[in-house]
């Protein structure tokens, strides 16, 4: 007769997020980078410190955000990084939002589109744009909990792991080939707040190593 434990562990310790590599790729010159933010704009300036750190060999062009209250207008400021307001309540629609916004990334000679905290669906003019050159980071484990309020919906679902993804941006939201992810436990007692900010630790460990890694070309 097979007998079951009566206590599973709660040990959760050894649920980790892999090792980075150390050191990251590096290129013939710096990337250069466009920031999408709509809100907080903690990612940004976790990728803006893993740069000043010499960490990650690129630089941040510019800052597009598109809500006039967002703190990341703010950071950009301290950081001495251009930003631009491009508030979509002023374009007529998703397609002409974006090509303004690729005409601003033009401008800024981006060469890679770095969407952090980007609350805004894309199209394919964006997409099309810069190829294989859009990264956007998520808080969950893609393909689960894709959407808003990820880390509310890990709760609610009953996941014990949630954890965060950086994947190449295609027209569905929140799906595209994955470059790297990060796991973290679910806790006793998480809240959903409790839970993201635990996520988002990993989210600025891993953004600016994903980037690196996606920007190394293919063999
Ligand atoms: C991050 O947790 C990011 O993963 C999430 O918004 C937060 C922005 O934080 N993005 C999405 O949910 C995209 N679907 P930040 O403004 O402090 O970087």
């Amino acid at each position: 007769m097979s007998s079951t434990p009566d206590v599973v562990s709660r040990d959760t310790s050894s649920i980790i997020s892999p090792p980075l590599p150390d050191p990251l790729p590096a290129f013939d010159r710096p990337l250069k980078l466009g920031i999408l933010a709509s809100g907080n704009g903690s990612n940004m300036e976790a990728i803006a410190q893993a740069i000043r750190s010499g960490q990650l060999q690129a630089q941040i062009q510019v800052v597009i955000y598109n809500n006039p209250q967002a703190y990341v207008a703010r950071r950009a400021q301290r950081w001495d990084i251009p930003s631009v307001l491009l508030n979509h309540r002023n374009f007529a629609s998703r397609e002409a939002l974006d090509e303004q916004i690729i005409q601003t990334l033009q401008a800024y000679e981006v060469d890679w589109v770095i969407m952090a905290g980007w609350m805004r669906r894309v199209t394919e003019v964006l997409i099309g744009a810069f190829p294989q050159r859009v990264l956007n980071i998520h808080p969950s484990l893609l393909p689960s909990f894709p959407g808003i309020r990820a880390a509310e919906q890990a709760l609610k679902a009953g996941a014990k792991v949630a954890g965060c993804t950086v994947h190449y941006v295609e027209l569905e939201v929140d799906s595209g080939p994955i470059v790297m992810q990060a796991a973290v436990p679910v806790l006793p007692g998480d809240t959903a707040d409790t839970l993201q900010a635990r996520i988002q630790q990993q989210e600025h460990r891993i953004y600016p190593a994903a980037i690196a890694l996606a920007a190394v070309p293919p063999p």
